[in-house]
């Protein structure tokens, strides 16, 4: 990564951001190829409780089986197709998948159980009608699913080098106390872009700016900016919370126990951030985590889905504790949003085939040459 920037870059072309054809392109080269988390562990916490997510246009069952394992299934029957599952959450009652249309009937392993009515022939066997699964893994309590026939790396590998910066954070004994979805018209590439800088921070962000103040200056690291001289050994220049700011409230403030695990230079940072190209970032602070994940909607569309996570040792959750922990990250998130869209739109012009990045717009060249890479596009120079 070269940051910032030492000359201009062109940004991707502009109907990469609106075209169907390109979007399904993208699809088949990343979001049904790569690791893409769908959830929380604790959200199916026994024996035949699920959910359904989606993927692009895959529809997928997440259940947990009779040994508490954790299983995804197309949520597809094998008869003729009929989607099986039509509830975003639930339990299946007995163990039982049901196909709504002619009764199929599944057990939590994927096998099929029972066909009820169906006039018998000495050709059937029901073995060749499981469901049809999906690779699963687990990174701190959230549930990732890789729709590839074999992926091409484990999970654990394909996190890489992100994971270090959560690492200490008690994530996978940590509970979702609180989620929200948010749709956003654009292009999932283009939230993702907005995600990578800080460059529209003092113009969109004033309520972040006063959390944060690095982010006034439209970079997210003082390293970013001119003559930056690291203060100890290992400074990344790292942004952090400013003086009396205790963690990403609205007012600074926190009123909630301090997390076990982070060290006391990250709980004073009040931020760290795990990202997942293209598909999910993680937040740690001082008192809370929050996951924000991209979910692809259409080219033009994406659905955000945002989970604030408490430690399960943490009691009963109030809505005033709630609403303290939610009130920056809702406004931001919707900041970006109004952004992203306007962004979006302009994007049609007949006049405008390529945008340009500066130079705290180093991210977005990293991103688009993973994408140019993974679309198997050659590299921009
Ligand atoms: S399509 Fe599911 S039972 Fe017929
Ligand atoms: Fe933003």
């Amino acid at each position: 990564m070269t940051r910032p920037l030492t000359k201009l870059k062109p940004s991707l072309p502009s109907a990469w951001y609106y075209d169907p054809a390109h979007y399904q392109r993208e699809l088949e080269a990343i979001w049904y190829r790569d690791w893409v988390c769908v959830g929380r562990i604790d959200s199916i916490k026994n024996t035949g409780d699920f959910f359904t997510a989606t993927i692009g246009n895959q529809n997928i069952i997440v259940t947990r089986g009779s040994g508490g394992e954790i299983h995804a299934w197309h949520n597809t029957c094998r008869h003729r197709g009929s989607i099986l599952c039509t509830k975003a959450s639930g339990h299946f009652r007995n163990g039982r998948i049901i196909c709504p249309y002619h009764t199929w009937t599944y057990s939590l392993d994927g096998n099929l159980v029972a066909t009820p009515g169906r006039l018998e022939t000495d050709d059937f066997h029901p073995t060749e009608f499981s469901l049809f699964g999906i690779h699963t893994d687990t990174w701190q309590g959230f549930i990732f699913v890789n729709l590839g026939d074999e992926p091409a790396t484990e999970l654990d590998e394909f996190l890489g080098d992100e994971k270090q910066y959560l690492a200490n954070w008690p994530l996978a004994d940590m509970r979702s106390v609180h989620q929200e979805t948010l749709p956003v018209s654009c292009n999932w590439k283009i939230f993702w872009e907005n995600y990578s800088e800080c460059y529209h921070c003092p113009r969109v962000h004033p309520e972040l700016g006063r959390i944060m103040p690095v982010y006034r200056k439209a970079v997210f690291d003082d390293a970013d900016l001119p003559g930056w001289e690291p203060k100890f050994e290992g400074d990344r220049g790292h942004g952090r919370v400013g003086p009396g700011i205790r963690t990403w409230t609205l007012d600074g403030k926190s009123s909630l126990p301090l997390l076990e695990g982070p060290t006391d230079d990250e709980l004073d940072a009040g931020v760290s951030f795990t990202s997942i190209t293209g598909s999910m970032y993680v937040s740690g602070h001082p008192d809370y985590a929050r996951s924000v994940r991209i979910v692809p909607r259409g080219p033009e569309q994406i659905e955000l889905v945002v989970d604030w996570l408490l430690p399960n040792s943490f009691g009963d959750v109030n809505a005033d504790i709630i609403e303290h922990i939610t009130g920056l990250a809702r406004l931001v998130i919707m900041q970006d949003g109004e952004a992203c869209e306007l962004n979006q739109q302009g994007l049609h012009s007949g006049r405008f085939e390529q945008g340009v990045l500066v130079p705290q717009e180093y991210a977005l060249w990293d991103f688009h040459q993973w994408l140019r890479a993974r679309l198997g596009e050659p590299a921009e120079i």
